[in-house]
């Protein structure tokens, strides 16, 4: 029997052409491990009214561990107009299946490396002062806060009678109340301080390992007194476990305006759900972008990597496929870190960098095109890019 079992789901799109790609290089490294296929994403939806199908659930709670490739999400107009005939109009609601996941297993830490490959034509570049280009060495890793915030899912337009009668007893309320309902739209932002302390941990205990000397907690306590209070107001508490590493806090406007003048002195950066999001987006840019861009969903008991991109499906219909797999690939040496495969991760990182470095095998993404997919030329294909990592491996 294999040491490990991992439950797959390559979903839509480009999920389908990377996660394979990332198996090739999990048995490359010799990864021992038992995959089952499990479904997810717009088909299920389409065909049973349920982008995240009950046995795929079933699979997660028994072995713990998944990797997941992409799914296609559209807003709700156009998910009850592609849901099957039979089944329209019986009250089936589409939701995000990576949302719901997160939030079924309280995969509440997500994890955001952003670090850049010596000799990528997409990494950040400085103008010097005195002329000339410099190229620091980004290492980020984002901490996410991923099952509540501005992602918690309470919300409405038009809200019900008894929330409008809560949120007149807000005196800052005023300046809305005679705003008729289906022209009021309410998103809750909540933030709990055991999840706000689970995330700040994980963001502290990670700098320890890796002796990062600093951490800093994006929000916006000045303004979003309250949610981002709590946040704040948590990682200062946390932080005093962890008397060698600093707590910086930014806010997250400036700290975006920050991350072009000096992204490499951020290694470690917590925030919540948005915030997060934004930012692991924004760091991501400065590396290659989606096509590096790693994450690890993880709770006590069970934890999904995936690379963040999307379905792409502009790009899901080229035969060969052409995007790039490193991200997903990345994800995969995540999910090695996590199950204490910390060499063979490693392993992987080096043969990537080395392809990276070398710069004869690239991906579309890498070598800035612009005209559309036809101007495309001398590209590596996406099997090709793998089989360039693989070949690194030797
Ligand atoms: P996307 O991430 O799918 O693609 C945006 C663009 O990024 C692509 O057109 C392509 O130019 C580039 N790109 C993405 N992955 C790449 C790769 N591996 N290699 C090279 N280039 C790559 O985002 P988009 O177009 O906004 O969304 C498409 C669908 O994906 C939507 O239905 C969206 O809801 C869904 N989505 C799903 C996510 C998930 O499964 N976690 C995350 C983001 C979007
Ligand atoms: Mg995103």
């Amino acid at each position: 029997m294999a040491k490990h079992t991992v439950i797959t789901m390559p979903g839509d799109g480009i999920g389908n052409q990377v996660l394979p790609e990332s198996l090739r290089v999990l048995k490359a490294v010799g990864f021992d491990a038992e995959y089952i296929h499990a479904d997810i994403g717009w088909d299920c939806w389409c065909n049973n009214g349920n982008a995240l199908p009950d046995r795929t659930i079933e699979l997660l709670t028994k072995h713990k561990l998944g990797l997941f490739g992409a799914i296609t999400s559209k807003p709700n107009k156009a998910a009850q107009a592609e849901l099957k005939p039979e089944l329209q109009g019986k009250g089936y609601v589409y939701y995000s299946p990576i949302v719901t996941m997160r939030q079924k297993f309280n995969l509440d830490i997500c994890m955001r490396p952003c670090v850049g490959f010596t000799g990528n034509p997409l990494n950040y570049i400085r103008k010097k002062v005195g002329g000339g280009f410099d190229e620091p060495q980004i290492d980020t890793t984002v901490f996410r806060q991923n099952t509540e915030g501005m992602y918690g899912g309470v919300e409405w337009t038009n809200p019900p009678e008894n929330v409008r009668a809560a949120l007149n007893s807000h005196p800052r309320f005023k300046a809305f109340a005679n705003v008729p309902g289906p022209d009021l739209a309410v998103s809750c932002r909540i933030i709990t301080r055991n999840a706000a302390k689970r995330i700040c941990t994980a963001a502290f205990e990670f700098a320890k390992n890796r002796g990062f000397k600093g951490v800093t907690i994006c929000e916006k306590p000045n303004v979003v007194r309250e949610t981002s209070g709590m946040m704040e107001e948590v990682a200062k508490d946390v932080a005093k476990n962890y008397p060698g590493i600093a707590l910086w806090s930014t806010n997250i406007d400036a700290q975006l305006m920050w991350l072009n003048k000096n992204p490499e002195e951020y290694n470690v950066i917590v925030a919540s759900n948005l915030f997060g999001d934004i930012l692991s987006d924004a760091f991501a840019g400065l590396v290659g972008g989606l096509g590096f861009a790693a994450s690890g969903n993880i709770g006590d008991d069970v934890a999904v990597f995936e690379p963040t991109h999307g379905s792409a499906p502009k790009y899901a219909e080229l035969n060969p496929p052409i995007v790039n797999p490193i991200a997903m690939i990345l994800s995969a040496a995540m999910m090695l870190d996590h199950v204490h495969e910390g060499p063979k991760a490693d392993r992987i990182r080096k043969a990537i960098a080395e392809v990276v470095r070398e710069g004869k095998v690239r991906t579309y993404d890498m070598m800035r095109f612009t005209g559309g997919s036809k101007a495309i030329q001398g590209a590596a294909s996406t099997v090709q890019m793998t089989g360039a990592i693989l070949e690194n491996l030797k």
